[in-house]
């Protein structure tokens, strides 16, 4: 697996934005922001794999996971690891018509792995605004970030009528990094640098 992502990474440095996949630590901590209620968890970005099969352990079943991946190889390890999930190779800014082309129910929880700030500032909001229209009403975007400030900024978050906290710092990954959660019924933390389950996962 270590393998097929630095293959990726050499195909495409900044789509893959990471130089190694993601720790089980933060792959936990992601996880286990999932409330176990949702129905259709999407998972965008997801590599290797190494959150998938967190959602997986939590209590997500194959049934109830979309993974959408952008690198050919990797959506097709994907396919093979987990042959009941709905795997699809596209590009997470063109998500509505790739995952809703009926316009069927929205998605519950959103987990992300997509490198948002490696991302053009048009090309960023292309996709939250995707991501923000086949999330459900209350659903929740669980997305992580090697930088010290937030994934989305406040600006942008405000113009996409969203609100987002962070939840935990891992420490446990390469390079360390930050959970958030975003939504249109988060509440915003008033001390986004002091999360409260810190290092929970390290
Ligand atoms: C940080 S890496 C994933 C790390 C993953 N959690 C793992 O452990 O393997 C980011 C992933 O997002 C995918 N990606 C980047 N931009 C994308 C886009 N616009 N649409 C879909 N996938 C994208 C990359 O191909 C890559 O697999």
């Amino acid at each position: 697996m270590y393998q097929r992502f630095i293959l990726a990474l050499f195909r495409n440095p900044k789509q893959i934005g990471a130089v190694v996949p993601s720790s089980q630590s933060l792959a936990r901590a992601m996880a286990s922001e999932v409330d176990l209620a949702s129905q259709t968890v999407l998972e965008l970005g997801p590599g290797t794999g190494v959150i998938t099969q967190a959602l997986l352990s939590r209590g997500i079943k194959m049934q109830q996971l979309i993974l959408l991946e952008r690198d050919g190889a990797l959506a097709g390890l994907l396919s093979s690891r987990f042959p009941d999930t709905r795997v699809i190779k596209g590009d997470a800014s063109k998500l509505e018509n790739l995952v809703n082309p009926c316009g069927s129910r929205p998605i519950d929880t959103i987990v992300s792995s997509l490198p948002l700030l490696n991302m053009k500032r048009e090309d960023r909001l292309a996709v939250l605004q995707q991501v923000f229209s086949v999330l459900d009403e209350d659903g929740k975007l669980i997305q992580f970030t090697y930088s010290a400030k937030a994934p989305i900024q406040k600006e942008l978050a405000s113009q996409l009528d969203v609100k987002g906290r962070k939840v935990t710092t891992v420490l446990k990954n390469l390079p360390p990094a930050s959970v958030w959660i975003y939504g249109r019924s988060v509440e915003e933390n008033s001390n986004v640098l002091g999360a409260k389950n810190s290092e929970k996962f390290s």
